[in-house]
């Protein structure tokens, strides 16, 4: 039987509670220096833009002074470290906020590993994670997408991102994970209050407290369910499948990496696609030609999904630690530095996009790196992709118009996942 024990999994906790809860670093906010990008000025979180854009043409290599950081923010430049998992290391945490001089606890969660254990890991995942399973999910997505909307339809408003948009992916991945429909329910409740904040407070409440312990005390239970009584889900799969270790052990997955696993998918999963959602609904509320475009013809859709994640990447900045002395524009960023790989900058950048600032649905060859790229590409696009499309055809066939309530828009404070929190509209 799995006991969650907190005490083994502290580290690695404190990692994923790093990677999207809510943080509150005004009180060491810069003082307004020519040029200031800080990952937790809430300001920024809102327009990072013009700061962006000034880091790519001005200081391609920015050195955040106060919190002693590096940042890459042009498209090759972050697309080549982020190739190079030798000198750009995941193992010392993703987030900002989180990485330090040690590589995080064991055991650690795949995001967080570097080759060539990551890749045995990834091969592992690949095989049991992706094989057929998600396009399975696209009636099941698309049948909670429907009744989200159909119970505010009549009501002509609602918020689409605490109504919608959040509540989808926690009950798709908890469908794809095998977890029984009659918790779902619970599993959104519990997600729900783990990451609530009281205005003004970025401390965990104690109702988010309890929730967090029960939801990790959920999945130790399921996990040791399957080993009594395997499923077919892929969890189960997981159970069965063998890592090959990069010196040739072959061994299966213990319950502690199956627990790390399904946090991750979680923490990964959730927040992600709730934000590109919120985004979908402002982006398209602002550019309503474009979406007139797309409620004509829904097979623009796909494409307007990867124009959103490049317009407005909902996981803007990938944290890195450097193992070695590495050079870009003449400027050396020395061995044990923390790096900010700005995605979202990249996703604007005028060396490889056209007209970047411009949102286009019908853009052509959209490169984006709003889902990383290499090693670590994500795990979750080709789900995130289904949701939003799902999401995006459901909506614009029953209201293919919208308001948004600006002054009501609310955002999430994070160092790592950039978006709305609530988003009233109206239709
Ligand atoms: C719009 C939605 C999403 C966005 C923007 C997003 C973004 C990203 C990014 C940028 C990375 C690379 C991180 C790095 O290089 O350090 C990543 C990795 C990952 N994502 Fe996603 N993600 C999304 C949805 C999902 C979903 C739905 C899942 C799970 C079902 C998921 C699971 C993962 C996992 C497990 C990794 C780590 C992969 C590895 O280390 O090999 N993501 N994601």
């Amino acid at each position: 039987m799995f006991i969650f024990d907190e005490r083994r999994f502290g580290d690695t906790i404190e990692q994923f509670v790093s990677i999207c809860l809510p943080v509150n670093r005004e009180d060491f906010c810069m003082v307004a220096a020519d040029l200031r990008w800080d990952p937790f000025d809430r300001e920024l979180h809102v327009n990072p833009y013009a700061a962006w854009k000034r880091m790519r043409d001005e200081v391609p290599v920015y050195h955040n002074e106060e919190f002693d950081f590096y940042a890459l923010s042009r498209f090759d430049d972050v697309l080549s470290a982020t190739m190079d998992t030798d000198t750009f290391s995941s193992a010392h945490g993703v987030t900002i906020d989180s990485i330090g001089p040690f590589p995080v606890g064991d055991p650690a969660p795949m995001i967080m590993m570097d080759p060539p254990v990551h890749t045995s890991m990834r091969k592992l995942v690949n095989r049991t994670f992706i094989r057929g399973k998600i396009l399975e999910l696209e009636d099941h997505v698309r049948e909670l997408t429907r009744g989200y909307l159909d119970t505010h339809a009549g009501a002509g408003r609602m918020d689409y991102v605490q109504d919608l948009s959040m509540r989808l992916p926690v009950m798709v991945i908890s469908s794809l994970l095998g977890f029984p429909e009659e918790d779902h329910d619970n599993l959104r409740v519990w997600s729900d209050a783990q990451v609530h904040r009281d205005e003004g407070s970025p401390e965990v409440t104690a109702e988010g407290d309890a929730a967090h312990a029960k939801l990790f005390g959920y999945y130790a239970d399921q996990i040791s369910a399957r080993r009594d009584d395997p499923r077919d889900d892929v969890v189960s799969e997981m159970m069965e499948s063998e890592l090959t270790l990069p010196d040739g052990t072959v061994r299966l997955l213990d319950d502690g990496e199956l627990f790390v696993f399904i946090a991750l998918i979680n923490v990964a999963g959730n927040e992600t696609v709730a934000r590109l959602l919120g985004w979908a609904a402002m982006t398209l509320a602002r550019f309503p030609e474009q979406r007139a475009k797309l409620a004509a013809d829904p097979s623009l859709i796909p494409n307007a999904v990867e124009e959103l994640l490049r317009y407005e990447a909902p996981s803007p900045v990938q944290g890195r630690y450097t193992t070695r002395d590495v050079t870009y524009h003449d400027t050396l960023i020395p061995a044990g530095s923390k790096v900010a790989l700005v995605t979202g900058a990249a996703g604007r950048d005028e060396r490889e996009f056209d007209d970047p600032d411009t949102f286009d649905v019908e853009r052509q060859k959209i490169r984006h790196l709003s889902f990383g790229q290499g090693a670590h590409f994500c795990l979750g696009a080709q789900l995130a992709r289904l949701e939003a499309r799902v999401a995006l055809e459901e909506t614009l066939l029953r209201f293919p118009t919208w308001d948004v309530d600006w002054d009501a828009v609310r955002y999430v404070h994070t160092s790592s996942v950039r978006g709305p929190a609530s988003v009233p509209i109206v239709f």
